[in-house]
């Protein structure tokens, strides 16, 4: 059938055509180094999952809007990509892993013994402004414990952020941290709604210190709650045992605020005494946009970038509230996107797997039979093997290769062929020799 387009529809059709080649606002193609710094970062990411123990899960990308929002903080609940499902759900795409996760372990996995140690890693979608590492579509690695409410989980889970760090390479990071217990608990002890407090966090999530302390001020909290709202939000420091000590002595009239700052100091006790030195600021006002959180909360700053590259903290609370009983939790999330930044940025590159890269190319199309079955030894012994497929001469094949850090051409003629025998060119060192087919993998440095 052939298409017959008037100008109009001709000129409407390349106006479409310029439209669809563009990728959706916050949306990119991952190509070359992007894509496999992303992966390795991922492979890495599923390497420390199996060290510490954490089983992969797999969940949907789509989930229920209600699931997904109940306590993902205002501004996140603004952003999801919320649509309606042909059967008239009103589904999401996931924002984060914790929702799905926490889901999991209140219905399937509510008998799993505990601790229950859960991994995933995965695309995650938000409506943000898109900008220097932030995107709407973006990937997170993501580790959750459950079943432990004692700071030996809280520490494992700082623990285990810092050793995926260290293991990618990453330089120059601290962890922020604190404990929502400390504010919140002086909230409550006023009779602050829970909705209200979320308001708080999320202003001082913002830095914007003063309007939360007027909200408080306006929800009803006393003169001397709010003195001391305002001394906790100036505490902050890098020894953990000054920092807490200042804030225990600030909060002693409020006694859950002063057991959540004595958790906070048992936490970090723990990690000095597990030999883990890790940068840290520890803010007693720190507060995250997410309102699950009920303990302990923590973010992790690499040098140059003034977004986080990864979060987490306790939340108790979430497993009971999608009906799976008293769970208590703590989890991380570490952006993949934003440590492959990271790297990028301090300069260091994955070093390359130091693998062999072979091209096969036969002499003429007739070899090509033989060049297949050459190809297939290798790969059967785990060498990456391409092979030449555009029909080009060999001098036009290895001179391609050049440029695409092939590190070794194996050539197929008839007459070497003929001998069980291959040439074997070594591109770095410009040289060449015939080979046996019984020694090819011991001469590209490979045990067969
Ligand atoms: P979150 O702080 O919302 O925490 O996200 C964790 C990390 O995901 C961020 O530190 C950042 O690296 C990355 N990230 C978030 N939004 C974007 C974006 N728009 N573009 C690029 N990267 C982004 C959570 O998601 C919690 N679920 C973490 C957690 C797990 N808490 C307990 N368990």
């Amino acid at each position: 059938m052939q298409l017959i387009l008037n100008s109009d529809s001709y000129e409407q059709v390349l106006t479409l055509a310029s439209e669809f080649r563009r990728t959706v606002r916050g949306m990119r193609d991952l190509i070359d180094d992007e894509a496999e710094r992303l992966r390795r970062i991922e492979q890495k990411a599923r390497e420390v999952s199996r060290l510490y123990g954490y089983n992969e899960v797999i969940t949907p990308l789509v989930e229920r809007y209600e699931l997904l929002a109940a306590k993902v903080g205002e501004d996140n609940r603004k952003r999801m990509f919320v649509f309606e499902d042909l059967g008239g759900r009103k589904v999401a795409l996931r924002p984060e892993f914790t929702a799905s996760v926490a889901r999991l372990v209140a219905t399937k996995m509510q008998s799993a013994p505990r601790p229950l140690r859960l991994f995933s890693v995965g695309s995650l979608y938000r409506y943000d402004e898109p900008q220097f590492g932030r995107y709407r579509e973006f990937w997170q690695a993501n580790y959750e414990l459950f079943g432990s409410s004692r700071p030996e989980a809280d520490t494992e889970i700082l623990a285990l952020t810092d050793n995926l760090l260290k293991e990618i390479g990453a330089k120059n990071y601290h962890f922020k941290i604190g404990h929502v217990g400390v504010l919140r608990s002086i909230l409550s002890h006023d009779g602050i709604a829970e909705e209200v407090q979320n308001s708080i966090m999320k202003l001082l999530d913002k830095k914007q210190y003063d309007d939360a302390v007027e909200v408080a001020r306006k929800a009803g909290s006393p003169k001397s709650s709010l003195e001391t709202l305002e001394s906790i939000l100036k505490i902050r420091g890098q020894d953990s045992e000054t920092v807490v000590s200042k804030t225990c002595e600030t909060v002693k009239n409020f006694p859950e605020a002063l057991d959540a700052a004595r958790n906070l100091g048992e936490i970090l006790s723990l990690l000095k005494a597990g030999g883990i030195e890790v940068n840290l600021v520890i803010e007693a006002g720190f507060a995250r946009g997410l309102e699950y959180y009920t303990g302990m909360v923590f973010e992790i700053y690499t040098q140059g970038m003034d977004i986080a590259v990864g979060g987490g903290g306790r939340y108790d609370k979430l497993i009971e509230l999608f009906g799976g009983g008293q769970v208590p939790a703590v989890g991380v999330a570490l952006g993949v996107d934003r440590l492959s930044l990271s790297l990028q940025k301090q300069g260091s590159t994955f070093q390359g797997s130091g693998e062999s890269r072979i091209l096969v190319v036969a002499v003429d199309s007739s070899m090509f039979g033989e060049a297949v079955k050459v190809s297939s030894i290798l790969r059967k012994n785990g060498v990456a093997v391409e092979l030449e497929t555009m029909g080009r001469s060999v001098s036009k094949a290895l001179s391609d290769a050049d440029r695409r850090s092939v590190t070794h051409a194996v050539i197929v003629g008839s007459r070497e062929i003929k001998e069980k025998k291959v040439v074997l060119r070594f591109m770095k060192e410009r040289t060449q020799e015939t080979v046996p087919l019984g020694r090819l993998l011991e001469k590209i440095g490979r045990k067969g």
